[in-house]
């Protein structure tokens, strides 16, 4: 069977009480779980979900982080102090970066390096806007966003990338892409990173699905062939949807 990767962002989210009470619940309930996981709480929790999690089966995963390793940079956090609190993964690219916070992919392509230079995993998020798939651009966004997310990582960092397709649309507005279409972009980006970095990587790739993944539909989705994983949102906040999500059968 493949090794499906789910992932919990708990965006902005949770005190650290609240993150500590739903950290100890999925460590209960997911140490069975036959997937790999991951908890992406705020940089506040970070600590204290660490402790938690910390020799499970769950990896602790930041939502975001700064392009520069340290400096005057007011209120970014940079991946040397992330690595010290533990943090395995970090999300980069989420459509609320790009799209709220201006993001571009040149930044975004930064920060992916340089996370990958110094050990981290990396879950990249690609994904178009509305208007954009009804222009018929879904595809093309979704190349860019790849190619230039991906410049200058090597065969090797790429083992420790993850791509998470997330239609901008269907992100916390309850509709999810139907498990045909999220396929069919699922299957032109395993294409263009078998145009990068060749066949062997377009089928090793991990391809996670994000937007509006939920216990009901989990199972729908991660049955598609190129579908290997979910990074979910909502649902990730409360154990009671997101354990059924990554013990989808
Ligand atoms: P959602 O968010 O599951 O609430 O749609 C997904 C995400 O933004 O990663």
């Amino acid at each position: 069977m493949r090794n499906y990767f789910i992932a919990g962002n708990w965006k902005m989210h949770k005190t650290r009480a609240e993150a500590a009470a739903l950290a100890q619940a999925l460590v209960a309930q997911l140490k069975d779980g036959k997937h790999k996981y991951l908890v992406a709480p705020s940089f506040t929790a970070l600590e204290t979900v660490g402790k938690i999690v910390a020799g499970t089966n769950i990896m602790l995963g930041a939502q975001n982080m700064a392009a520069e390793e340290q400096g005057a940079h007011t209120g970014e956090v940079s991946v040397l102090q992330l690595k010290d609190l533990g943090v395995q993964a970090v999300i980069l690219g989420h459509s609320e970066r790009r799209h709220l916070y201006k993001e571009d992919d040149a930044l975004i392509n930064k920060k992916v390096r340089l996370a990958l230079k110094h050990g981290l995993e990396v879950i990249l998020c690609v994904g178009e806007l509305l208007e954009e798939r009804e222009a018929g651009k879904a595809e093309a966004v979704c190349e860019t966003q790849t190619v230039k997310g991906l410049e200058g990582v090597t065969a090797e960092e790429l083992k420790r990338v993850t791509i998470a397709y997330e239609p901008v649309w269907a992100i916390g507005t309850g509709k999810t892409a139907t498990p045909e279409d999220a396929d069919a972009i699922h299957a032109f980006i395993r294409k263009v990173i078998g145009k990068l970095y060749g066949e062997a990587a377009s089928k090793s790739i991990c391809i996670q699905y994000g937007g509006s993944v939920k216990p009901e539909n989990a199972a729908q989705l991660m049955a598609k062939p190129n579908i290997d994983g979910a990074l979910v949102g909502g649902a990730a906040l409360k154990a009671e949807t997101f354990v059924p999500i990554a013990k989808f059968a």
